[in-house]
């Protein structure tokens, strides 16, 4: 990690005779105030532009066995600081990120007898604020054992919100669009995921809103470590958040940390305008730098296929009963020469150890798994040697049928296998209840299994991609073998889901999951009314919306899912041969949350750059300025599009490819059909 221009901190003690502090954001937008209510509480105001988009809100916890920390409080000191440095990531969206805030730490303790002391530091960047909370070591609490946060959020006004349920266990919901004050997570708990505890009227988070003046606020997380996630209860008379973190049914605390410890970071992204919500990096701001060191070394960005789909078309299977098993290495080394003939560096294999037969369905799921054992029709040294011989590097699949403990022992066998063998990546998944029983996938003891699991891999220099994971709190800056995870209802659920995803869903995802980091989507589906493997569903999206996806959806690993018959002959998969997955820079040009994007990116380590543009059911024709392009550089550019009779439902593979030479200035001119979509190369060719 290269530290690109110094850290310019300043720190100086305030002596205060008023309990009121206030800072600005660098460039003066954001205003945060902290003070201490006449009960002698903690509370914090947040100002955009001179509006009040946080009133003044709680802040304290409450323990199991301790009063709640949270009033009779007086301010023992306060020290404002500021940071503007610059810093480098290994992959992603950008190389060069800039981390540039003011701080102010509220030192607060106890007015009674045996006083308890906390601190809250507060960031204010330009694009949002970011708090946490820190426990210094003290003599009347050696241990917190928290029932609860008691974090609050009060919005000052309704605003439109768009929000899956405080799920305790699946991210996997489609996402709902209510005021704020018609948020009922509760009705969700019909038809859900395989594995759902939703409890009380709470959203998971990233959760954004819109006020009525055109405000956007999205509240997150960032560095979600030794914590449990934190979801946000809903009070719709009040309109306030507050925060509900997730629990277990083995202990009546939510989290347990010896002191001193910090918590992790409460975070509000705010913005006058939506794509700015996308372009922003406060979250990954708010994490600790590289702690692994290169993983360069080990872990190269790339476009993967899989032996996958066919098993959710149902035309194989995962287990190998039955006569359909699809992981063979015939058939692996069929993918390993597509992959190699279309610019595609990975293959994921799915369902090659033995174990699939008892997965899913059952209670006894310890011990099914052991990580280390093929199936006999898979030869795994013949396929990562063939994959290497053609440049095509194996996806290790550790499905772990969430018996964690099982995987806990297992791993380090199943980790130094994949070294033995070269393989660097694996893409684990947890379905179903967590065994021990009790525990939720986004509780504490989970969080902390997420974590080990991301810490040893990197002992291995193994890249992980995890399915049913906890949510991305930015950990990517400080393990960035974290490459990618799911955590949303992903392609899957177009397959096998009754309604599927609708057109709405992505351009929903790129402003709130996406905020949080790289999705492991799947995009690339172009056999879209699955067609013969079942007539009842379909992927509601046109055959470009599925190109222009690889722009839109960040992450270091695309995969290219479909069956191989369903990409031969089809011009289209000429996109999916350039398109890159490593960027130098990205820039979000157009949207509305839940109706649109348009995001331009340029490749790492080369000149062409990359549009993509997905819509809702609405069709839309809009003009793109190519202000982005590098200067004095003609372009060849090629649009593919939807064609003018393209439909998401009635005609989705109908599309056109235009070729144009334009340079910076000029104007694209874009037309995206219902429920599709637009993706454009852009090459450099003459200066
Ligand atoms: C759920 C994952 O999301 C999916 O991608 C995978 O195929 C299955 N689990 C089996 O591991
Ligand atoms: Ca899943």
């Amino acid at each position: 990690m290269k530290l690109l221009s110094k850290t310019v901190l300043c720190l100086f003690s305030l002596s205060l005779s008023l309990h009121a502090e206030d800072i600005t954001s660098p460039d003066g937008s954001i205003t945060l105030s902290c003070n201490l209510n006449e009960n002698g509480s903690a509370v914090y105001q947040v100002d955009f532009h001179g509006k009040t988009v946080i009133a003044p809100s709680a802040l304290g916890f409450t323990f199991l066995d301790a009063a709640p920390l949270s009033q009779h409080l007086r301010v023992a000191g306060s020290r404002v600081a500021s940071e503007d440095d610059t810093w480098e990531l290994p992959w992603g969206e950008k190389q060069f990120v800039q981390n540039r805030y003011n701080e102010l730490q509220m030192d607060f303790v106890e007015t009674g007898d045996a006083p308890r002391s906390f601190s809250v530091i507060f960031r204010v960047f330009d694009d949002g604020i970011g708090f946490r909370y820190r426990l210094p070591e003290q003599p009347n609490l050696a241990e917190a054992q928290i029932t609860d946060e008691l974090t609050q959020f009060r919005m000052t006004s309704d605003p439109d919100c768009w929000w899956i349920p405080g799920d305790w266990d699946s991210y996997e919901h489609l996402y709902n669009h209510t005021k704020l004050s018609q948020v009922n997570a509760l009705k969700e708990t019909v038809g859900t995921p395989l594995s759902s505890s939703i409890l009380e009227n709470a959203v998971n988070t990233p959760v954004t809103m819109k006020t009525d003046d055109g405000i956007y606020l999205s509240f997150h997380e960032a560095n979600l470590t030794d914590y449990a996630g934190m979801t946000l209860k809903v009070d719709t008379q009040n309109l306030s958040l507050s925060s509900s973190l997730v629990g277990s049914r083995n202990t009546a605390y939510k989290v347990k940390r010896e002191l001193p410890f910090s918590t992790p970071w409460r975070t509000v992204q705010i913005s006058d305008n939506a794509p700015a919500l996308i372009d922003s990096d406060l979250i990954l701001n708010l994490n600790e730098p590289n702690k692994i060191g290169d993983v360069s070394t080990y872990f190269t960005p790339m476009k993967y296929v899989g032996i996958w789909w066919d098993m959710h078309v149902r035309t194989k299977t995962w287990q190998y009963e039955g006569g359909q098993h699809g992981a063979t290495t015939e058939y692996a080394k069929e993918l390993i020469d597509f992959a190699a003939q279309n610019n595609l560096g990975g293959i994921l294999v799915e369902g090659w150890n033995t174990g699939w037969e008892h997965w899913i369905g059952f209670d006894d799921r310890e011990g099914v798994f052991d990580f280390v054992t093929p199936y006999p029709d898979y030869d795994l040294a013949e396929v990562v040697r063939y994959g290497k011989s053609k440049g095509v590097e194996l996806i290790m699949h550790h499905e772990t049928s969430a018996a964690v403990t099982t995987y806990d022992e297992c791993m380090d066998n199943a980790f130094t296998l994949m070294e033995c063998l070269g393989v660097h990546a694996v893409k684990t998944g947890y379905v179903g209840d967590v065994i021990p029983r009790g525990e939720y996938h986004h509780g504490q003891w989970m969080v902390n299994h997420y974590r080990r699991v991301i810490e040893k891999a990197a002992l291995y220099n193994i890249a992980v991609n995890a399915h049913e994971p906890i949510k991305d709190t930015g950990i990517r800056r400080t393990y960035p073998n974290a490459i990618a995870r799911e955590g949303l209802r992903g392609q899957e659920y177009n397959a096998w889901s009754p309604g599927g995803n609708p057109p709405a869903h992505l351009p929903t995802v790129a402003f709130t999951r996406m905020l949080s980091g790289p999705i492991d989507f799947t995009p690339g589906v172009f056999n879209i009314k699955l067609d013969p493997y079942t007539d009842e569903y379909q992927v509601n999206t046109t055959l470009a919306k599925q190109l222009a996806l690889y722009v839109v959806i960040l992450s270091p690993i695309q995969m290219v899912p479909d069956l191989i018959e369903n990409y031969q002959g089809e011009p289209a998969m000429q996109f999916i041969r350039d398109v890159a997955v490593d960027w130098q820079e990205s820039h979000t040009l157009n949207g509305e949350v839940g109706q649109y994007v348009t995001i331009a990116r340029k490749e790492r380590n080369g000149d062409r750059w990359f549009l993509g543009s997905i819509t809702d059911e609405q069709p839309r024709d809009m003009e793109v300025a190519l202000d982005f392009l590098d200067p004095d550089t003609l372009y060849k550019v090629v649009i593919y599009a939807d064609a003018p009779d393209a439909h998401w439902d009635d005609n989705p593979c109908s599309y056109t490819i235009t070729r144009k030479t334009m340079r910076k200035g000029d104007a694209l001119k874009l037309h995206l059909a219902p429920g599709g979509g637009v993706a454009v190369s852009l090459t450099p060719f003459r200066k």
